[in-house]
């Protein structure tokens, strides 16, 4: 078997018995309606947000910290829970999953933090084996596997160097080569650019860009405007609890120009 059809044959693998049910592909992949969620009395995160996230889109988060960014990604990846609303994935309401199907859920989700979340002595293979054991990927399809994630992340042949050893920029690379190796429908990333230098963050969102050109949907969650700045693209602004939807971006400054196209 060749290398292009044994590849074929892991995506078939992985996209068996992982989805919902096959009327999910024509329904919107995520949509919160009417969200409440506050934290303390008196102050709530969200009041009454609504939004939807089609297939295959590539969308920002921000908003100022504080705004509620990350508590979002966390309604959908069932790490917080709606005190009103439903938020639902794939057709399915989030909140009403009980705790053995979470890790279903999960599975159709890799998540991208600023701090990297490596196991930093364990090699690079290390750190990506376990969401291929968890869809008990067989051992000879993980190798073939993790290597086409590293050359799609630019890391190819550096598998077997410890996480540690790894420049930061090279550390999300591996992050991220973690979020996207068992093939999920959506990719949440959370301030993933927050801890590199400006231009290491560009190179990450082109990253994720090239991650979304291959059909993945992609929520990226940045304060930084001026990754926002660089790209046309709609944007979802968390402001006194409701989300503010840019469909264009708000790219306006002349800088932004010379990205485009
Ligand atoms: N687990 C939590 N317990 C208590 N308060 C929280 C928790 N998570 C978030 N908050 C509060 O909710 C608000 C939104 O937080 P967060 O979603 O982290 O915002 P952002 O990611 O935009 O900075 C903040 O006021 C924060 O302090
Ligand atoms: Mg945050």
């Amino acid at each position: 078997m060749n290398t292009a059809s044994k590849q074929r044959t892991l995506g078939a693998f992985l996209r068996a018995g992982k989805r919902f049910d096959a009327s999910a592909a024509r329904r919107p992949l995520v949509v919160f309606e009417n969200i409440f969620k506050s934290f303390r009395e008196r102050s709530s995160v969200f009041r009454g947000l609504n939004l939807q996230i089609e297939r295959g889109e590539f969308v920002f988060v921000t908003g100022n910290s504080g705004a509620g960014k990350s508590t979002l990604l966390r309604l959908i990846y069932a790490d917080q829970a709606a005190d009103a609303g439903r938020v639902l994935f794939m057709g399915r309401e989030v909140g009403n999953l009980t705790a053995d199907s979470i890790p279903f859920l999960r599975r159709n989700i890799g998540i991208v933090f600023q701090d990297f979340r490596l196991v930093p002595n364990w090699t690079v293979v290390e750190n990506l084996t376990p969401p291929l054991e968890v869809l008990s990927v067989p051992r000879r399809m993980i190798r073939t596997r993790i290597n086409e994630v590293l050359d799609r992340v630019g890391l190819a042949g550096r598998g077997q160097e410890l996480a540690s050893t790894l420049s930061g920029g090279e550390q999300q690379r591996v992050a991220i080569a973690r979020a996207i190796v068992g093939e999920p429908a959506l990719i949440l990333a959370d301030e993933p650019t927050g801890n590199l230098d400006p231009q290491l963050a560009v190179d990450i969102l082109g990253l994720f860009e090239d991650i979304n050109e291959t059909g993945v949907t992609v929520l990226f969650a940045t304060h930084d405007r001026s990754l926002l700045d660089i790209r046309p693209r709609r944007v979802i602004v968390l402001d006194e609890g409701q989300a503010l939807d840019v469909p264009g971006g708000l790219g306006v400054s002349s800088a932004s120009s010379g990205y485009v196209g």
